[in-house]
């Protein structure tokens, strides 16, 4: 390039991206990429799949070729979402000839140009505090946080912000928000500019945007959900209908969402003999899915520390998750099993129940029916429990989103309703709601909460 071509695309950022990246953004991408070049702490609040990512990763891409011995260090809530990133970077480097020739070292983490300007991924936040000492020591000019809303708060307070003051790197945080967390804390208290954009904005300006949010998110999602003006819409303030909102499950100063999972988000955590747990089971009849959820209890903390799902139907079946159950009950010194039953007589507790009582085991068994008002119950229990930091639930993403997504509604006779939007599930969350009933010691008697009912009231 001559001097006079250096000024003009190190001046131009999206003639950059357009000549040498073959990356042609939308309008509200060249206002990322130029609010890249010239802001230090950037928060980047967009809705899903309108490219924020993309745009990023061509930033980064600009930032390594016009810097010498420039490091770049992404950081996600998992490796694979870093890894993720880095593969954005390299398609871009490896189809641009300018570029292409320019690597000298790459790897699944890592790319390197001639001029020592490197862009690396770690694991955030999922992980948890062990994964963000890795990074601690790693110098860098740019930190970029990809779902940031959803990096373990710590890793943020204790890892990103103090390396950013460490370097005097620079911060950019991508997200679709996740209620009022510390993502949005970044923009409100720490002085990050941001910059918003919905998929309704989005599709304005991109047919495939259009296409995807009409044919594939509109048919399914109602647009006053929480989910989608979360996820969609990358609002912050859809707290009021949300039974779950951000400060409930992030806690004001303790954490109640914490790293128990490892990097590829499996629980850690295998059975201790010693240790008193409480099983719950959702056994998901005909359509849903059965998902199991143990909780350790230690003192007046219940930690959830096995999830077990079984998606495929043929799994469903019950002498598969008869069979589970049994193992878990081994491995896991359980003294309480709350399932789901159908009503009284229901085949699958006696059947369960005749079990345990020819093992011997000494497991207290908990038949529970979801009705209006053992619903109700079940919410309320979970609720007091997060409030006095007596939960403590590993950030499994799954599990989180359909707390996220979990509604409360007014009836017309003025009544609260708890319930999942039509899109979304609670499987997972009815597992882990009927555990943590389990949990408490016999404030009310669960089996007549359960049974007094009849079957339809939900
Ligand atoms: N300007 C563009 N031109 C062509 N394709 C684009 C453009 N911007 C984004 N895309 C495509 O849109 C898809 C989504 O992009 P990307 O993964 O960056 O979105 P995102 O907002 O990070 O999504 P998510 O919310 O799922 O993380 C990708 O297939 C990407 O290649
Ligand atoms: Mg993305």
């Amino acid at each position: 390039m001559t001097a006079e071509e250096n000024k003009i695309f190190k001046s131009d950022i999206e003639l950059f991206c357009r000549t040498f990246l073959n990356f042609h953004p939308y309008p509200y991408q060249v206002e990322l990429l130029e609010k890249s070049v010239k802001t230090e702490k950037l928060a980047v609040r967009f809705g899903r799949q309108t490219g924020k990512t993309l745009t990023i990763a061509a930033s980064a891409v600009y930032h390594l070729f016009w810097n010498d011995n420039y490091q770049i260090i992404v950081a996600a809530p998992s490796q694979e979402q870093s890894n993720r990133f880095i593969k954005y970077v390299k398609d871009f480097i490896h189809n641009s000839k300018l570029m292409s020739k320019l690597i000298t070292r790459e790897t699944v983490k890592m790319v390197e140009l001639s001029n020592r300007s490197t862009v690396l991924a770690l694991p955030g936040g999922q992980a948890g505090k062990k994964a963000g000492h890795t990074m601690r020591g790693a110098p860098a000019n740019l930190i970029i946080i990809d779902e940031a809303a959803w990096i373990t708060e710590s890793v943020i307070y204790d890892v990103i912000l103090p390396i950013g003051t460490f370097h005097n790197a620079r911060i950019w945080a991508i997200s679709t928000p996740c209620g009022k967390n510390h993502f949005y804390k970044m923009v409100k208290e720490q002085g990050f500019k941001e910059l918003v954009c919905s998929v309704e904005k989005a599709m304005l300006f991109s047919e495939n945007i259009k296409k995807y949010v009409t044919e594939k998110v509109w048919p399914v999602m109602s647009k006053s959900s929480v989910r989608y003006r979360r996820e969609y819409m990358a609002e912050f303030d859809v707290e009021q209908s949300q039974v779950f909102p951000a400060h409930l499950l992030w806690g004001e100063k303790e954490r109640n969402v914490i790293g128990a999972v490892n990097n590829d988000l499996r629980f850690i955590d295998t059975g201790e003999p010693g240790k008193e747990y409480v099983m719950g089971v959702d056994v998901g009849k005909w359509r849903d899915m059965a998902v199991i959820a143990i909780f350790e209890i230690d003192g007046d903390k219940n930690r959830l520390v096995h999830m077990r799902e079984f998606e495929d139907p043929s799994q469903r079946e019950f002498r598969i998750l008869k069979n589970t159950i049994m193992t878990l009950l081994d491995q896991f010194n359980v003294t309480k099993l709350v399932i789901d039953a159908l009503g009284q007589g229901d085949p699958v507790v006696e059947d369960l129940e005749y079990y345990l009582n020819m093992t011997g085991k000494g497991v207290y068994l908990v038949p529970f029916i979801f009705t209006y008002n053992s619903r109700l119950l079940v919410v309320e229990n979970i609720i007091q429990l997060l409030e006095k930091d007596c939960i403590k639930i590993p950030p499994y993403a799954p599990l989180i989103n359909e707390m996220m997504d979990y509604e409360r509604i007014f009836t017309e006779d003025g009544k609260i309703k708890y319930r999942h939007p039509k899109d979304s599930t609670s499987d997972r969350l009815d597992a882990v709601m009927m555990a943590l009933w389990g949990c408490q010691e016999a404030k009310y008697d669960p089996i007549i909460i359960g049974l007094k009912k009849e079957r339809g009231e939900d």
